[in-house]
Parts: C-alpha cells; sequence; structure tokens
C-alpha cells in the first residue's frame, strides 16, 4: 500500500500531484498543428454544425465539469446546454431535441444512472458521447463515441486528477466546435492553445504553495458550516469545492451562486463561517466582491481565490489564494487546485481516513 502511494501519506494528495501529468496527457495528443484534433470521434464538420443543444448527463463531480462545461460551450460555440443529474434524467421522461448531442461524463465508465441515462438517450435516436476515465467500461461501450480522459487509475474516493481531466476535455470540445461553427478564429485559437499548454506547470506552481493551504485548514478543521460563493464559472468551481471539503471532512459545506445568497442562505451567516469566495472572472468581479462585503458584514471570515493582479480583493477578504494568469475560460483548471488541497488537508487535520470517507463508493454501479 505504501509503495502504491509513491511516498504520500494518501492517494488523495498523490493523485492531486498527478495533475498537470494528467492534464498534459489528455490535452497534448489532441493538439496538432495548432489546432484541436478529435478525429478521434469520428464527428465531422456537418454533425457538429448540426447539433441544436448539448445535454450534459453526470453524477458527482463529473456533473460539475458538466455545470462549467456549459458557460465554456454557450459563450464559446454559442450551443445553449443542459447539464442534468443522471437521476434525475432518467426518470422523469426527458425531451430531447433533434440533432442534440448527448455527452455522458464519468470517471469509473460504470455509474449505473449515468448509463442509464446513455441507453436512454441512444433509445431516443440521439448521438451519444461519453467523456470516460477507465478503457472499455460499460459507458465507454454503451455511448456511441468515446473520448477517454487520460488520468490512469484514480484510487481515492474523492476524485481529483479525473475531474481536472474532464475538464480539459470539455475545453477541447467546446473549441473544436466553435471553430467548425465559425466562431473562433486562428490567432484566437493559437492563444487558447498557447494557455492550455501553461496549464500543467501553472499547476506545479499551485502545488508548491501547498503548505500554506495546510496552514490555513488546520485552523478550520472545527468549522460547522462552509459556504463557498462565486459567478459563472466561479460558481461551477464553487460546487467542486463545496463537495471536496464536505465528502473527506463531514463539515456540512453548500456552494450558492452569489448573487442567490440573498436569497435566504445570509441568514445562516455567523461571527466567523468561513465563506470561501471565488473571483476569477472579470465581468462578474465587482458583482462578487460586493456580495464579500456583505457577508464580511454579517461576521463571515472571507476566503477569497482569485487571480494574480486582483490584489484589491485583500481590502474586503481575510486570507487570499491566488492562482496565475490564464484565459477567462480555463479558470476552474487552476482554482480547483488550492480548494482540492483544503478539502484535503482539513480532513487529514481531522484524523480521518481520507481516501475511504465513510458512506462513499469510489464507483456507484448500483441505484
Ligand atoms: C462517486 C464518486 C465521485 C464521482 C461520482 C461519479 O460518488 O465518489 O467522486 O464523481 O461517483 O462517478 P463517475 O465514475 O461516474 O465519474
Amino acid at each position: 500500500d505504501a509503495a502504491e502511494k509513491g511516498g504520500y501519506d494518501h492517494f488523495m494528495i498523490k493523485e492531486i500531484h498527478e495533475e498537470p501529468k494528467t492534464v498534459r496527457d489528455t490535452l497534448n495528443p489532441r493538439i496538432k498543428n495548432d489546432k484541436v484534433d478529435i478525429e478521434e470521434l469520428g464527428m465531422t464538420d456537418e454533425e457538429i454544425k448540426a447539433i441544436s443543444r448539448i445535454r450534459i448527463v453526470a453524477c458527482g463531480s463529473a456533473y460539475h465539469t458538466g455545470v462549467t462545461a456549459k458557460y465554456v460551450f454557450e459563450e464559446m460555440a454559442r450551443i445553449p446546454v443542459e447539464v442534468d443529474i443522471a437521476s434525475e434524467f432518467r426518470y422523469r421522461n426527458p425531451i430531447l431535441q433533434d440533432n442534440e448531442l448527448v455527452i455522458a461524463v464519468s470517471q469509473s465508465g460504470e455509474t449505473a444512472d449515468t448509463k442509464e441515462a446513455v441507453r436512454m438517450a441512444r433509445a431516443m435516436g440521439n448521438m451519444t458521447l461519453a467523456i470516460v476515465n477507465v478503457v472499455g467500461s460499460s459507458i465507454a461501450r454503451e455511448a456511441e463515441k468515446v473520448m477517454y480522459t487520460w488520468a490512469g487509475p484514480e484510487i481515492s474516493v474523492a476524485t481529483t486528477k479525473a475531474y481536472s481531466a474532464q475538464l480539459i476535455a470539455f475545453y477541447l470540445l467546446a473549441m473544436k466546435f466553435a471553430e467548425v461553427r465559425g466562431l473562433l478564429g486562428e490567432d484566437e485559437m493559437k492563444s487558447l492553445i498557447q494557455d492550455l499548454k501553461k496549464l500543467p506547470e501553472q499547476i506545479e506552481m499551485l502545488l508548491g504553495n501547498k503548505e500554506r493551504i495546510q496552514k490555513f485548514a488546520n485552523r478550520f478543521v472545527a468549522a460547522k458550516d462552509v459556504f463557498f460563493i462565486g459567478r459563472g464559472i466561479d460558481y461551477a468551481i464553487s460546487l467542486e469545492g463545496s463537495l471536496k471539503l464536505k465528502e473527506i471532512s463531514y463539515i456540512h459545506s453548500e456552494a450558492y451562486a452569489a448573487g442567490e445568497l440573498k436569497h435566504g442562505t445570509i441568514s445562516l451567516i455567523e461571527d466567523n463561517t468561513l465563506v470561501a469566495a471565488v473571483a476569477t472572472q472579470d465581468n462578474v468581479y465587482a458583482k462578487t466582491v460586493s456580495n464579500i462585503v456583505e457577508c464580511k458584514t454579517r461576521g463571515a471570515f472571507i476566503l477569497a481565490v482569485t487571480t494574480i493582479g486582483n490584489e484589491d480583493i485583500e481590502k474586503v477578504a481575510d486570507y487570499v489564494m491566488y492562482i496565475p494568469q490564464t484565459n477567462r475560460y480555463f479558470t476552474n483548471s487552476l482554482a480547483i487546485i488550492p480548494l482540492q488541497l483544503f478539502g484535503y488537508y482539513v480532513s487529514v487535520g481531522k484524523g480521518f481516513d481520507v481516501d475511504h470517507p465513510r458512506n462513499l463508493a469510489k464507483s456507484v454501479t448500483v441505484e
């Protein structure tokens, strides 16, 4: 066991350290001559142009990558996207349009609800595409087209590297679809690819700061409630940051679209309640900062996750974790690193069995 962990205390922290490689392995084979090459899917340009809507179905963290993907696809490729929790999709007699592409996301490729959603979509005559980590798994076989994430085996129940690989797969699809639909010029494509290629070393940089996050995490091992807030893509990462923390630390945690706080949740903020605010998106930055101020006024302790260059946030936040600059579409690939580390170190600080949280399974093959 110790040997398999390669010198790390837990599989989770080992797998977090594998994220730069995972991102590289999922990305590099699909970049050729400054273009996205996903010929492996066998989708024609006509098929891509004809997509009327994208429906993403998944569970857990895989669902959260779908929430990020919605923002990216809609803005970059101007294709409407619905994101569905697979167990909801399968039991509500869903309506799929003609030419609606159904994308299932799954690390294991064995999640029962996701598999059933794919089967239903196929039966309705829709094109299905699976973003899957395990080669030859049930979902990979069930879907018409497969795009593998190359994260390698993931042991820790709480997913980390597979999540990061799924994000990359979605970025590549969105870029390709945008290009085929005439919405992404050569220069813009080149610059996006350059930013993607920088992600692995930027993740390394963030990992180099882990002791700082550990110190911070140790202050919050006794927290009762934590709230994660953000807008747009920052909201999508808040969902995952919150899940990572709660599933392994057993601290109650919720993610909120920052603008929704005042519709209920803000009444739960008390002195020293931890609010983790993600603010990387320029178009909503000022809005999120004003939500931070609202929480602070009610006594919250504010952890902000933002981009280098936004140092003015220190005026309103109690503690700041900075991520390097990247294209606004890709910030979640960086913001997730401190959030995963935070969840990990809180769990370690509480002395829990990080890799095997109670009541959870790595792969949910029964309902
Ligand atoms: C379980 C795992 C999660 C995962 C979810 C979906 O709950 O603990 O980490 O996100 O299942 O699994 P899948 O294999 O379909 O991605």
